[in-house]
């Protein structure tokens, strides 16, 4: 578990040797005047500067629940900032001691719902909206968006994170720095980089080929550092091809800063790495949470010289330079403006920010089989003004997850709209008897389950029911009383523990509860949906036959329950495509050869320790292949990129996702102007409603076999505005000659081969719907011979 530090006190005591009475200083903090003020800090303060102050966790702390603050120097006008996490919202506690108000911020959406959307504009939307909660309560800096590659269904932290292609995740998550920083608040992308599990996070060594690590791993954070600049970055937990992330120079300054050109401050991620001063040393800015020991190894190699000054003023300047963008130094605070009221989101903005949950929440649902049962009822509620009757099953019906558990999580006691409340609120009739059921039934669980209560917080997610089971007569009876049955299956993951490959698959209890509902339904004609309220993808393939319609959910945050409904409805036409595989089998994937799916409870629980208490470890022990290290031999073939290029089945492939209506393409046009390559295409909605469309635009390279590249990959995508039935929209999308390149290792060079490339527009990884050719130039940029593995990866090929 985290510590919290003593930290603070020492800190106090700094700013009252050094601070106002004994050593006043004119020399004010200004964004014009930083190496000034770096050359007016004593070494002690420059040590105390590249440290955190602790996580405030206690009730008496400024802001309760949040996970801390930099460094403050009075004299030098230094103020102390406020970081908080998470992706999903500003994770504050929502009480205070002694105070009588109540500072719920908004529960926004899971990222893996965002990235559904396919939107670059949703993104901003939830950016700004959490980074102006970030501002309006008080705070400066948010730590997110997390957006790690999904490599694998089971990593516990998933829908914490965008994709399995780093173009859409780079894209999106740009667009959620963009809008965080819109509203004045500090942006942490995180976790940096191929921190790709969380069985043994902070000991594993991700094993990655140059080339992988550029193009998939590295990518999605270049996109997102080149388009949205985000001032800050958090560096990972993990090893990678040798040191930790937080302490390797060759990944944060050569090909960041050197060759991406970045300038923002480093944050490790919390109690990350094991060499304070190597972190120091390879540029990662600040250490977080703060440890006495690091405090005291800092300023002694500083003093022996073994830790430049010169380095050391550059961590504390690039730190100095994030805070002057800050609200806090800024004294920029809420939009009230008065100094002395106390930091409160208004009430207007938590409304508005509940109107964008509930949109996008929308928006990021996916169907993915659609009978013609869906939208529900319509024409019996609207034609014969009759009600609409459905009955809900399954023990997540009742308990509705928003989001994941552990610090990525907000879940700080904000209201999830449930389902039953959207479903009634779109005016359908809830089957009652089985309400009753669920509600003693879930009792019943809840004391078997937690004989002591439920713990306060826990990084882990609370084991669920198990699923109530039918008689044929209580069936019968919801038959009668229902027009339809809508099943929900839930799937919670969080920080520090992977899902394991059961999970992956249904429970004895949920095929029984399908199988029973679906026969019963069938037999009296009526039709069964399932929601999935997950994750991270599950299996379908061995279920979906028995059932008519199913509905990817995802967890939509605080407005959850209206945002499914709209979608039922019809109120909001599904336009979200997915943005990972639903592979068919667990294993189905060359990434799962090498993954910690199968881990038992003793040896995670042990791994806990290891992690913050590595002393504590059994000495004998052997490294173990995806605990200790993980070999990432799927190479560049994560997700679609296998599957499409080794011509494996799949469930649904990357990028599928139904409508209400239907859509064609025409026109489709390429011209290359120099290393522009335009793509233009008409999308017409030919169907009978009014629908957005997200277009693909996938990229085949010349000889894809031969030279071992995958065999299409996405290199841009668009949404179309809402199209009426009939409404046409020219949609254009823009690749550069760069943007094909793959990472060449001999040359250590990014090569873009000339030839004729093929571009598709497609509706799905494995749909593609129109398609042409364009003529595309050499390119070759060469970079930095780094970060090279240090031991043999037996790497698939084509
Ligand atoms: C998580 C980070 C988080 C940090 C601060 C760590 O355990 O990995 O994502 O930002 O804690 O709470």
């Amino acid at each position: 578990m985290k510590k919290i530090h003593k930290f603070n006190l020492v800190c106090m005591a700094v700013v009252i040797m050094c601070g106002g009475s004994l050593r006043v200083s004119a020399q004010q903090l200004k964004a014009e005047n930083i190496d000034e003020v770096v050359k007016a800090m004593t070494l002690e303060e420059k040590c105390h500067m590249v440290l955190g102050r602790g996580m405030h966790y206690n009730d008496d702390d400024k802001f309760p629940g949040t996970a801390g603050s930099t460094f403050f120097v009075d004299r030098l006008g230094i103020p102390e900032t406020y970081c908080a996490d998470s992706q999903q919202g500003l994770r504050m506690n929502a009480k205070r001691a002694w105070d009588h108000r109540d500072y719920y911020p908004t529960d926004f959406v899971a990222s893996m719902t965002l990235a559904s959307t396919w939107d670059r504009e949703a993104a901003f939307k939830v950016g700004q909206g959490i980074g102006n909660e970030v501002r309006e309560f008080g705070l400066d800096w948010i730590l997110s968006p997390a957006m790690n590659l999904i490599r694998n269904p089971l990593c516990g932290r998933n829908h914490e994170y965008y994709s399995e292609d780093p173009y859409l995740s780079g894209t999106i998550g740009a667009g959620y720095v963009k809008g965080v920083q819109s509203e004045g608040t500090a942006a942490c992308p995180k976790h940096f980089v191929a921190n790709n599990q969380e069985t043994n996070r902070n000991n594993n060594i991700s094993q990655v080929s140059q080339r992988a690590l550029r193009e998939i791993y590295l990518k999605a954070f270049e996109i997102m550092v080149k388009e949205s600049d985000p001032w800050t970055i958090m560096t990972s937990y993990n090893k990678l091809n040798g040191p930790y992330a937080v302490q390797n120079y060759e990944l944060l300054t050569t090909i960041v800063r050197d060759e991406w050109g970045w300038k923002g401050m480093y944050v490790s991620d919390w109690n990350a790495g094991d060499d304070a001063v190597a972190a120091m040393l390879a540029g990662n800015d600040m250490l977080q949470p703060g440890q006495d020991k690091q405090y005291q190894a800092i300023l002694e190699a500083a003093k022996s010289g073994k830790l430049p000054m010169e380095v050391l003023d550059a961590n504390v300047k690039r730190i100095l330079e994030y805070v002057v963008k800050t609200n806090n130094f800024k004294k920029a605070g809420h939009s009230c403006g008065k100094p002395c009221c106390v930091p409160m989101c208004s009430a207007e903005n938590l409304k508005a920010h509940a109107q964008v949950v509930r949109e996008v929440g929308a928006d990021g649902i996916v169907l993915l089989k659609n009978s013609g049962i869906l939208p529900l009822g319509s024409e019996k509620i609207k034609v014969k003004g009759e009600k609409f009757k459905v009955a809900l099953f399954g023990c997540t019906s009742y308990d509705w997850i928003s989001g994941g558990s552990g610090f990525g999580g907000t879940s700080v006691g904000h209201y999830t709209v449930s389902l039953i409340e959207g479903l009634r609120a779109a005016g359908y009739e809830v089957y009652k008897p089985l309400i009753a059921t669920y509600t003693q039934h879930l009792a019943a669980e809840e004391k078997r389950l937690f004989p002591n209560g439920r713990p306060p917080f826990s990084l882990m997610p609370p084991a669920r029911a198990d699923e109530k089971q039918f008689t044929a007569d209580e069936l019968n009876a919801a038959i009668e009383g229902s027009d339809v049955a809508i099943i929900s299956l839930g799937r919670k993951s969080g920080e520090a523990a992977d899902r394991s490959e059961n999970d992956f698959y249904l429970k004895e209890g949920e095929a029984q509860l399908i199988k029973a509902v679906s026969e019963a339904y069938h037999a009296k004609g009526k039709q069964v949906i399932v929601l999935l309220d997950i994750c991270s993808p599950i299996d379908v393939a061995s279920w979906q036959d028995q059932i008519d319609a199913l509905v990817c959910t995802w967890q939509g945050g605080q407005e959850s329950g209206v945002s499914v409904a709209d979608v039922l409805s019809g109120k909001v036409n599904p336009s979200g495509k997915l943005p990972m595989t639903f592979q068919i089998k667990y294993g189905d994937a060359y990434a799962d050869k090498n993954f910690p799916a199968n881990v038992d409870d003793k040896t995670l629980g042990a791994m806990f320790m290891w992690g913050y208490d590595k002393d504590k470890a059994p000495k004998e022990r052997q490294p173990q292949k995806d605990i200790d290290f993980t070999n990432y031999e799927e190479d560049i073939y994560v997700g679609y990129r296998y599957f499409d290029s080794f011509g494996k089945p799949v469930a649904y492939p990357f990028g599928f996702g139904l409508s209400y209506t239907t859509f064609a393409y025409d026109n489709l046009t390429c011209s290359v102007d120099g290393d522009i390559i335009t793509v233009t295409v008409d999308v017409k909605n030919t169907g009978k409603r009014a629908g957005r469309n997200v277009v693909e635009l996938f990229v085949a390279a010349p000889n894809s076999k031969k030279l071992n590249k995958p065999e299409k990959e996405l290199r841009n995508y668009a949404k179309t505005r809402l199209l009426q039935p009939g409404e046409e929209e020219t949609v254009t999308m823009k690749v550069s000659t760069e943007d094909l390149a793959s990472f060449n290792e001999k040359a250590s060079a990014w090569k873009t081969d000339a030839g004729t490339y093929t571009f598709m527009i497609c509706s799905s990884a494995n749909d593609v719907e129109t398609k042409t050719t364009a003529k595309v130039k050499a390119w070759s940029k060469k970079v930095n011979n780094v970060m090279k593995p240090n031991v043999k990866l037996n790497l698939l090929k084509r």
